[in-house]
């Protein structure tokens, strides 16, 4: 699916049930469909990609956040429906006009988790504030998320494989990463709730607040981020991301790689 180049307006964004306001180096988006819990629809995926895909480059901090008491119901219901969501066609209408044509649909869920997987890039921070319930898509969604900071009132659910269906939407690889193999098999095939405590311990939480404290928590944690100098924290979170899958040696060099940069940007400035 091509990558649009432009980005949203108000219109388009509230058509796709989401607010974005960017001040400076951060960027919020809000997931705003209140009445529905903020359920997730294929429209508002395919606007995620597009925000991501045309920030200012000045922006290094995306928070995502939900508005009212819940973050996210998950995906809308009536995508599992035939017909259009939001002027677009859920997947069972793709699958039903061409069964044999499954080349499409695989293209429409790439298209949605492009919304998802700009959330990791080394150039930005992308912290969720969770408030109440993340299901399904929400919580892959704020697993996509370099930092979750949870209110004491989130409850997380992985309730996708209950539905007959698998997590898709970039989660599972986190989900493993954070908490290991064996507990994503537990939380996923018993599509149990995990309260915030227990996300906590889990370490599917960074922060845990109390819900009235969430809003400044996520201030103090961007002023914190902002604090670091933007290029170092670039250069450190490209390191981190390579350093579960390089040997020691090869992360060792990358380090090295990566400070040489840093200490010649050094001199250059000092100049
Ligand atoms: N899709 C569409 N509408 C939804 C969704 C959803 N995922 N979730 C809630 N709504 C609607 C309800 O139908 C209801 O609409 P109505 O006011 O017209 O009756 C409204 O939002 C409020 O929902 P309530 O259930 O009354 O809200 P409550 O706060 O009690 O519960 C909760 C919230 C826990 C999120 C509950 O609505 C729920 O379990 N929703 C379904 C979750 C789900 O199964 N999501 C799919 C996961 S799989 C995936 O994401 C791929």
């Amino acid at each position: 699916m091509a990558q649009q180049t432009t980005a949203p307006t108000e219109e388009e964004l509230a058509a796709a049930g989401l607010g974005l306001a960017i001040d400076g180096e951060v960027a919020r988006i809000t997931l705003s469909r209140p009445r529905r819990r903020n359920a997730m629809t294929g429209r508002m995926w395919t606007e995620l990609a597009r925000i991501g895909h045309t920030l200012p480059d000045r922006v290094r901090i995306v928070v995502v956040t939900g508005e009212g008491p819940t973050f996210s119901s998950g995906i809308d219901l009536d995508m599992f429906r035939s017909g259009d969501v939001d002027g677009e066609p859920t997947p069972l209408t793709l699958l039903a006009r061409d069964p044999g044509d499954t080349a499409a649909l695989e293209r429409t869920i790439a298209a949605y988790q492009e919304g998802f997987l700009w959330l990791r890039r080394a150039d930005i921070v992308s912290v969720a504030a969770v408030r109440g319930h993340a299901i399904g898509a929400g919580f892959q969604l704020a697993l996509s998320c370099d930092i979750r900071v949870l209110s004491d009132t989130a409850r997380l659910c992985m309730k996708e494989p209950a539905l007959g269906l698998v997590p898709d939407l970039t989660g599972t690889k986190p989900l493993v990463e954070l908490v290991g193999v064996n507990r994503a098999v537990e939380l996923c095939l018993t599509a149990r709730t995990v309260d915030a405590a227990e996300a906590e311990r889990l370490r599917l939480a960074e922060r845990v607040v109390a819900d009235a404290e969430l809003e400044s928590a996520v201030d103090d944690l961007v002023a914190q981020l902002l604090a670091v100098p933007a290029d170092a924290a670039r250069a450190t979170k490209e390191l981190l991301l390579q350093a579960e899958h390089n040997d020691l040696e090869t992360q060792a060099g990358a380090e090295r790689t990566a400070q040489l940069a840093r200490l010649a940007a050094m001199v250059g400035t000092s100049r």
